[in-house]
């Protein structure tokens, strides 16, 4: 199994810095996912692990070997892209059975790799079709098989399931699990979609702007965001943030009055709060208040919608309960199921208050 470590990697096309001293350790057999908006230097990193794109300086490992100069061919990795890149012309098996015929494995031993492979992403039956005559989710498996029969040291995976559809892409994601479950190959995996990020990563590191902006398990980036960005970006529904300011262990802001804080006071600060752990009570009984702005049924939760000021707030509710729009409700929440982000620079506040 193979680590890599980036080391004050920087990147810049032109005068524009778009990777800003990456470091990171990618440990051996690990499945790590870089999280990011569009445009914050995902796929940049990847192409300079793979060797396709020069880093403007620092150095990348392999294995604890400076791999700099080493061209993306030497590099033992293979590549899955959201645009599968199969050859139109050839089978299925023809097409994943390629990179053997280029090592001129003998036909007989390429057949039955080829077939190991094929079983291990369910494609067995597909194996004399092209590709026009596959499912987008069957051609995303030909590219993955593809990839398994080289037996690379290392798996890069840029968006390799944006262009699946919702339901394909569940279960694509079941099979990657699987699949790292059972090859144990260090795998890269890059993506701007949050959910994907956390249930395939055994560590996510989120990206912002040319910067890894928090690297842990996706239980740590989502229970311990570093940062208000961090925490508006993993999640769904999304977070709730309410301004106000902190005094004595007391957050206030309009329609918001919350105790039970150690932290030290601030002026301005912005109180996160998910929506599962936000509940829609009786106007006595709430820390805040607000009107019920609509109410979606939603199966096993309802989706209601609660009017702060100019603020909307999400609250994920039980679905035996009933809301009346308009009404004017309270919220209930636990100071300790909060965060609190420092209102001007968006890190998190953490600080105890001097006792
Ligand atoms: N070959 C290139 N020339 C100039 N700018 C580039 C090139 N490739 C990427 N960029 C820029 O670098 C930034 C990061 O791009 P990219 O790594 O593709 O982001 P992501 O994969 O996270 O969407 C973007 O601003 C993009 O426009
Ligand atoms: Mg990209």
């Amino acid at each position: 199994m193979t680590g890599i470590v980036l080391r004050d990697v920087t990147k810049d096309f032109g005068d524009v810095r778009v990777l800003k001293t990456l470091n990171l350790e990618i440990e051996p057999g690990e499945f790590l996912v870089f999280l990011g908006p569009s445009g914050c230097g995902k796929t940049t990193t990847m192409r300079i692990i793979a060797g396709l794109e020069r880093a403007s300086a620092g150095e990348i490992l392999v294995d604890g070997v400076n791999v700099n100069a080493l061209p993306a061919r030497e590099r033992d990795m293979a590549m899955v892209f959201q645009n599968y890149g199969l050859y139109p012309h050839m089978t299925v098996a023809e097409n994943i059975g390629y990179p053997l015929r280029l090592r001129k494995v003998p036909p007989a031993d390429r057949a039955r790799q080829v077939r190991e492979a094929a079983e291990q992403v369910h494609l067995d039956p597909y194996l004399e079709r092209r590709p026009r005559e596959l499912s987008g989710g069957q051609r995303q498996r030909v590219a993955l098989a593809r990839a398994i029969v080289r037996r690379p040291t290392v798996f890069l995976m840029d968006e390799p399931l944006s262009n699946l559809d919702a339901k394909l892409r569940v279960r694509m994601r079941a099979e990657l699990h699987r699949l790292h479950h059972d090859l144990g190959i260090t795998t890269v995996y890059v993506t701007h979609d949050q959910i994907e990020a956390i249930t395939l990563a055994t560590r996510v590191a989120v990206m912002n702007d040319g910067r890894v902006v928090q690297l842990g398990t996706p239980e740590e980036i989502y229970n311990d965001p570093a940062e208000q960005f961090v925490a508006s970006f993993v999640g769904t529904p999304e977070i709730n943030l309410i301004e106000g300011h902190l005094s004595d262990g007391v957050f206030e802001g309009n329609d918001i009055r919350l105790e039970g804080f150690d932290t030290a006071d601030e002026a301005r600060v912005r109180l996160g709060i998910r929506p599962h752990l936000l509940e829609v009570c009786d106007p006595a009984a709430g820390v805040a208040h607000g009107q019920v702005y609509s109410a979606e049924y939603g199966g096993d939760t309802t989706y209601v919608t609660v009017s702060m000021g100019t603020k909307l707030l999400t609250v994920l509710a039980p679905p035996q309960q009933t809301f009346e729009v308009d009404s004017t409700v309270g919220l209930a929440m636990r100071s300790a199921d909060c965060f609190l982000f420092d209102a001007r620079t968006g890190s998190r506040i953490r600080e105890r208050r001097a006792s």
